[in-house]
């Protein structure tokens, strides 16, 4: 069955592939009505998309055959979605309000949820008020989340996107990368006295953070604050609270989260506490009520008016039918320059598999390259390509009607390169149209056929174009909820699993081992690095020596001109 509708879809793709898509537009005036769709305060146009009813209609077709609906049912059911760690997957139990009991292991987790949410509220209540005191009997005024991969990207980019939510709030930080670097910067001008650290770590095993925990005690110590008295400053976000506790950090501050919770869904939990505090319990509230709300349409729309499922089966027909390997995300909102590095995340290590349940490598390519930035700043850095290159680049184009920063007349001017970004990708621009300009700036024959080529734009570059009435928590909330079951529902088309993450581990047990080596070797211990290629042993050895030694053979560079000399390179 499958197989017949993608064949279907690859002869309708046929029939498609080269019909421009202003001509769909000229030819169907109720193009935007007809292929957009709109929740309250989210509009999801997907007309600027090389695709017609019978397109949608195949669509929709496949993923009833791959069994959908089911599928979605069995998510938000607690069914074991992450089948190679036999985890049920129930980040949107996070953010329900309903009594009604979620069962995992024949355990009601609802009570556990709502408790959790509880103890963050009081926390976070109680630290904006600035009843919490540091060791010396100051208020903590800052908090510094220690944390990375989704213990970080969802938080941050959260904390960013809602800053005049939290304008008033206090200080928050975030340190991810062990590159000393980031932890150096975070704290550069806090007082260890005033200072809370949060380890959000779900399983407290990861190098990163906990290396930065470990200097972050050192510096609260270094600061004044006794090794005996450092617990006020520590709180964990984890799954394994005895490992926490081992660390260091008063049971009574540490905050659950559960193997049921993927890191990179996990910003609706525990690991929001930084969010929370920033921004206020009420306003995190409304970001769980915003994703419920998108859970809920999800569930209950059916596939032809739902939102996830569209823009993943838009995905899938670009990618798996249109060659597209990358997806652009393009927020025109200052606020949520994190977002693609935030969706990156939840993408790539969800869908970025290559077999699927039965162990089989897909047919295809599976989740796209993620990457993206902030407009208007992008136009000037990377648009180039996307307009004139060779690569077809789906988009999704995000930004807002409004904005709360009482500059209008910026908003406007934003918002209109956000409409005419799109509105060229598609359109381009044809031979006809630039000759007739040519001519008209008065350039002769032969100079109009030399430039012309230049100047061309294909157009036809696929796009959606999500529009927020504004950058409230509620939107936030859905608009990443929608992003969250878009992944998920392409990786039922794919049949992969989108929970887990097996391909972060090879690196990790690789980097664990070459930092022994590198400790021996700058001990001055002889180090067999046979086991390793070339390249690596080489690098190692340039690193561990602290110089970048020229093979034999390079050419030396000669410091006064910064060009290597030699007859070859004339002047
Ligand atoms: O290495 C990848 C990863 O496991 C992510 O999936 C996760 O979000 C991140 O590391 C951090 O993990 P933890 O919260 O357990 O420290």
């Amino acid at each position: 069955m499958e197989e017949s509708i993608l064949q279907a879809l690859a002869t309708h793709y046929q029939q498609m592939r080269d019909v421009p898509l202003r001509a769909l537009f000229d030819r169907d005036p109720g193009r935007f009505a007809r292929f957009s769709l709109s929740c309250p305060d989210l509009l999801l146009d997907y007309s600027k998309n090389r695709l017609t009813t019978e397109t949608l209609t195949l669509l929709f077709a496949l993923a009833r055959a791959a069994g959908l609906e089911q599928a979605r049912d069995g998510l938000f059911a607690g069914e074991i979605c992450n089948w190679t760690e036999n985890r049920p997957v129930l980040h949107p139990a996070l953010r329900r309000h309903s009594t009604q009991p979620v069962w995992v292991n024949g355990r009601n987790i609802m009570p556990d949820i709502q408790a959790e949410r509880e103890r963050m509220r009081i926390f976070s209540a109680q630290f904006r008020a600035r009843a919490l005191l540091g060791s010396g009997g100051k208020p903590l005024t800052t908090l510094v989340n220690i944390g990375i991969g989704g213990s970080h990207l969802g938080p941050e980019m959260i904390t960013q996107a809602l800053q005049p939510y939290g304008a008033s709030g206090p200080e928050v930080r975030f340190v991810g990368n062990i590159d000393g670097a980031d932890f150096q910067e975070a704290v550069r001008d806090l007082d260890p006295a005033q200072t809370l650290f949060v380890i959000a770590s779900k399983t407290f095993t990861t190098r990163e953070t906990l290396v930065n925990a470990q200097t972050a005690r050192r510096w609260l110590q270094q600061g004044g604050v006794a090794e005996s008295d450092l617990s006020p400053h520590l709180v964990a976000v984890t799954a394994y609270p005895e490992r926490a506790q081992t660390f260091g950090v008063d049971p009574e501050r540490i905050f659950a989260i559960w193997e049921w919770v993927g890191g990179r869904y996990s910003w609706c939990s525990a690991i929001g506490l930084s969010v929370a505090v920033r921004v206020g319990f009420d306003h995190f509230e409304q970001l769980l009520a915003g994703a419920q709300a998108m859970d809920h349409h999800f569930c209950t729309a059916p596939l032809e008016h739902n939102m996830p499922v569209i823009l993943a089966l838009i995905g899938f027909w670009n990618s798996r039918f249109g060659g597209a390997e990358t997806l652009a995300i393009l927020p025109y909102d200052h606020s949520l320059r994190r977002l693609p590095a935030f969706l990156q995340q939840c993408d790539m290590e969800s869908n970025g598999k290559r077999v699927d349940r039965d162990g089989q490598v897909v047919t295809g390519s599976t989740g796209p390259i993620v990457w993206g930035e902030v407009g208007s700043n992008a136009q000037h850095s990377f648009f180039q390509l996307l307009h004139q290159g060779t690569h077809r680049v789906p988009v999704d184009f995000i930004g807002c009607c409004r904005s709360p920063y009482p500059l209008e007349e910026h908003h406007l001017e934003l918002m209109a390169n956000f409409f005419a970004q799109s509105e060229a990708l598609m359109r381009g621009r044809t031979a006809a149209e630039v000759e007739a300009d040519l001519r008209a700036s008065g350039l002769a024959d032969e100079e109009v056929q030399r430039i012309l080529p230049h100047r061309l734009f294909p157009g036809n570059q696929p796009s959606n174009t999500l529009l927020l009435s504004a950058l409230t928590p509620f939107n936030l909330g859905m608009l990443i909820a929608l992003y969250e079951m878009k992944i998920y529902v392409q990786g039922v088309l794919w049949r992969i699993n989108s929970f887990d993450q097996w391909g972060v581990e090879l690196g990790k047990s690789m980097a664990r081992q070459i930092l022994v080596e590198s400790r021996r070797l700058l001990a001055g211990e002889a180090v067999d690095l046979s086991r390793h290629d070339g390249s690596t042993a080489g690098l190692l050895r340039c690193f561990v020596a602290g110089q970048v030694a020229p093979p034999p053979g390079a050419l030396p560079l000669d410091p006064t001109r910064g060009v290597a000399p030699g007859p070859h390179r004339g002047g």
